[in-house]
C-alpha cells in the first residue's frame, strides 16, 4: 500500500446518516451519503431505532454507489476506517458490525476511529495540511464541543463540552415548542431574521463567574456548554404569552433564542482559544450552517486574531470522507491499525483517535 498516499474507505453511522467516502491521501474521491432524516420528522428528533434499521437497509447500496462513483474496487483499498465512537451504540454497532465484515472478506485493514476527530480530519480535504495551534468547535445534533488538536493522528484534547443538549439538540427542541417542525436549525435561522433579537434575552447557559472562574483559576465549566435551561426558558416564556390569551411573537423568540445559543457559543470557543494559544479555529458540525453563528463567529475570530476555517457544508455535516480523511492519516503515520476485535464505544473519548486492537 501507498503510505502517503493510501486509498482508504471510510464509514460513518453514529447518527442518522449512513456514510461511505472514499480518499486517496489527501484527495477527496467519493462521498456518498444516505440519510434518515426523513423518518425521524414526526418524532422531532433521531430515534435511536430507527436510525440503526435505516443504516442497516442503506449500507449497501451506499457502498455500492461509492465504489461506483469513485471508479474502484474493493480489492484497490488499502485500509477501511469505520465511526466506532462517539455517537448512538445501535447505530455505531450496524456500521462497526459492516466495516468488520468488508475487512474479514477482503483481508484489508481496519481502523475504528473516533467521530468527532474525524470532523476535524475533514480540514486535510483542502489543502492537504492542517494548520498548527489548531483548535475544533463542533456543533451538531448530536454533539457540541471544542478541541485542541496538537495532532490529529495521536494528540487531540476535549476543552469544553456539553454538559446536557448538544446545540442542534436545543434548536430541534426549540422548534418544536414553537410548532416550527423537524429539524428545528433550518427553520429557526430563517424565521429569526423577521425577529428581533434584543426583544426577549434568555439566558445564557453556564457563563456566571461561579462556573466560568477566571484565567488562572478557571471555574468547573469555564469552557463548556448547558442548553436545557434555555430550552426550559423558552417553554416558560411560550406558556406565559399562551397563559395571557396573547399570541406568541415566534420570530422574537427565535431571535432571542438563536442569541442566546450563538453568543455563548462563539463568546466560549473564542476564550478556549485564547487561553490555549490556539490561532486557527475549524468549524464543523450541522449547526455549522447556521447564518447568524457565522457571522458572529467570523466577526469574534477577527477581532481575536483567530483564522477561521469552515469547510463545506457537506463536510460538515457527519459523512463518510472524513472517516477516510482520518483513516488516510492514520496509514501514512504509520499507526497500527485495530484489526477486528474492538466493540463499538457511544462514548468514546477523544484521546482514543483509533482504537489499539
Ligand atoms: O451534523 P448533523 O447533520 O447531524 C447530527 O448531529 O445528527 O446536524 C444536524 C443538526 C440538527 O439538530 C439541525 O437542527 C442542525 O444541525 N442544523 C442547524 C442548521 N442547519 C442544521 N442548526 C442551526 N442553524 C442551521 N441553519
Ligand atoms: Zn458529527
Amino acid at each position: 500500500m501507498s503510505l502517503t498516499a493510501p486509498l482508504v474507505l471510510g464509514i460513518e453511522s453514529s447518527c442518522d446518516e449512513t456514510g461511505v467516502g472514499i480518499v486517496r491521501g489527501t484527495e477527496l474521491l467519493v462521498n456518498a451519503v444516505a440519510s434518515s432524516m426523513e423518518e425521524h420528522v414526526r418524532f422531532g428528533g433521531v430515534i435511536p431505532e430507527i436510525a440503526s434499521r435505516a443504516h442497516l437497509d442503506a449500507f449497501v447500496p451506499t457502498l455500492s454507489a461509492a465504489l461506483k462513483d469513485a471508479g474502484v474496487s474493493l480489492d484497490e483499498i488499502d485500509a477501511i476506517a469505520v465511526t466506532s465512537g462517539p455517537g448512538l451504540s445501535g447505530a455505531l454497532m450496524v456500521g462497526g458490525s459492516a466495516a468488520k465484515a468488508l475487512a474479514l472478506a477482503t483481508g484489508k485493514p481496519l481502523y475504528a476511529i473516533n467521530h468527532l476527530v474525524a470532523h476535524v480530519g475533514v480540514g486535510i480535504l483542502d489543502g492537504g495540511e492542517l494548520p498548527e495551534n489548531l483548535g475544533a468547535l463542533l456543533v451538531s445534533g448530536g454533539h457540541t464541543e471544542i478541541l485542541q488538536v496538537n495532532s490529529l493522528t495521536d494528540d487531540v484534547r476535549l476543552l469544553g463540552a456539553t454538559i446536557d443538549d448538544a446545540a442542534g439538540e436545543a434548536y430541534d427542541k426549540v422548534a418544536r415548542l414553537l410548532g416550527l417542525g423537524y429539524p428545528g436549525g433550518p427553520v429557526i435561522d430563517r424565521i429569526a431574521k423577521e425577529g428581533d433579537p434584543k426583544a426577549i434575552r434568555f439566558p445564557r447557559g453556564l457563563t456566571l463567574p461561579k462556573f466560568i472562574g477566571t484565567a488562572e483559576e478557571p471555574g468547573k465549566h469555564r469552557h463548556d456548554f448547558s442548553f436545557s435551561g434555555l430550552k426550559t426558558a423558552v417553554a416558560r416564556c411560550v406558556e406565559q404569552y399562551q397563559n395571557r390569551g396573547e399570541e406568541v411573537p415566534v420570530a422574537d423568540i427565535a431571535a432571542g433564542f438563536q442569541e442566546a445559543v450563538v453568543d455563548v457559543i462563539t463568546s466560549k470557543a473564542v476564550r478556549a482559544c485564547q487561553e490555549h494559544g490556539l490561532t486557527n479555529l475549524m468549524l464543523g458540525g450541522g449547526v455549522a450552517a447556521n447564518s447568524r453563528l457565522r457571522e458572529l463567529l467570523a466577526a469574534r475570530c477577527a477581532s481575536a486574531g483567530i483564522t477561521l476555517r469552515v469547510p463545506p457544508r457537506n463536510l460538515c455535516t457527519d459523512n463518510g470522507a472524513m472517516v477516510a480523511a482520518l483513516g488516510a492519516q492514520l496509514v501514512a503515520g504509520g499507526v497500527s491499525p485495530t484489526g477486528l476485535k474492538f466493540s463499538t464505544d457511544s462514548g468514546q473519548p477523544v484521546s482514543l483517535v483509533s482504537l489499539v486492537a
